[in-house]
């Protein structure tokens, strides 16, 4: 990896550990400023948990993060805000909010100690509402949006917040197939500016041809890290996601792309224990 001045993103033998588990297990991540990385695991992998460390949100009981050179220990939640917006997996809690209010809140780290949002914060909601294609429901509570709906005002809350390094949390996984390649190729770009993006993902294909690299989570550890080229490949796949499958260049998008064939020798499937009853009478 490139030297310090160009690391936006640092996590040194990470460790975070919930009754007796250990999330995240001593988990090292670089990431260069203007790159895009891709978390790709299973589920339960630490993930989600990885993000939130990173983003401050939680607090890991060993070792250290650090966001653009400075230590996150010694940052306050605003100082964070400032520079990194953290798009989450699930929605929180937005109950009676309207779109447009959600997307203003990402302003709220730019804004002086009781200063209110001024036309050039409101400016730069609806500009990040237009990105998302969200301004049709500016006026709309979150409870009446759907959950890609939804899911797109918290893209373009992270947007608003202009920030130098963007964490999201499966993006994509409730987005219709346009919306995910528009969402995508919208981060691409900015990324392309400059930004730099960490990103979950559960389809390997879309983290393959977005990101310029992959960090591969299994059970709370970084297990492998480098280019979709370098690291997708059919026997990593069965080993951490218990599924069969193949890769190949896809022909038509460039990219690596992977096939799912089924799951791995050995995995019982899930079973629908009531048609079981049934059958066995
Ligand atoms: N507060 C908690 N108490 C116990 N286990 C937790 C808690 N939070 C998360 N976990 C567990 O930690 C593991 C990692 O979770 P997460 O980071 O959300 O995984 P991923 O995002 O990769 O699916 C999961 O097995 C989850 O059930
Ligand atoms: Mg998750």
């Amino acid at each position: 990896m490139n030297n310090q001045k160009n690391q936006a993103v640092s996590a040194q033998d990470l460790a975070y550990q919930v009754e007796a588990q250990w999330l995240l297990d001593g988990v090292n991540l670089s990431v260069d400023k203007g790159e895009m990385v891709g978390l790709i695991g299973p589920n339960g992998a630490g993930k989600s948990t990885l993000l939130r460390a990173i983003s401050g949100i939680l607090r890991c009981q060993d070792g250290a993060v650090t966001l653009e050179g400075k230590d996150l220990a010694n940052m306050t939640v605003k100082d964070v805000a400032a520079g990194l917006a953290l798009v989450p997996q699930i929605a929180p809690y937005t109950h009676g909010f309207t779109s447009m209010e959600l997307v203003l809140m990402g302003r709220y780290p730019h804004l002086g100690r009781f200063q209110v949002e001024s036309n050039s914060d409101e400016q730069i909601a609806r500009d990040a509402m237009a990105m998302t294609e969200t301004d049709q429901f500016a006026n709309r509570t979150l409870d009446t949006l759907s959950g890609g709906e939804r899911q797109r005002v918290f893209v373009a809350r992270a947007l608003a917040q202009q920030p130098r390094i963007l964490l999201l949390d499966e993006p994509t996984s409730n987005l219709d197939v346009l919306h995910q390649l528009m969402v995508l190729d919208l981060v691409r770009q900015l990324v392309d500016a400059g930004l730099t993006a960490v990103a979950a993902f559960h389809d390997l294909s879309i983290a393959a041809r977005y990101c310029d690299r992959l960090v591969v989570m299994s059970g709370g550890e970084v297990i492998a890290t480098g280019p979709a080229e370098d690291v997708l490949n059919p026997e990593l796949i069965e080993t951490v996601f218990k599924v069969k499958a193949a890769v190949y260049r896809d022909p038509v998008t460039g990219s690596m792309t992977v096939s799912l064939i089924g799951p791995a020798n050995g995995v019982a499937p899930l079973r629908n224990i009531s048609i079981g009853r049934n059958s066995a009478k």
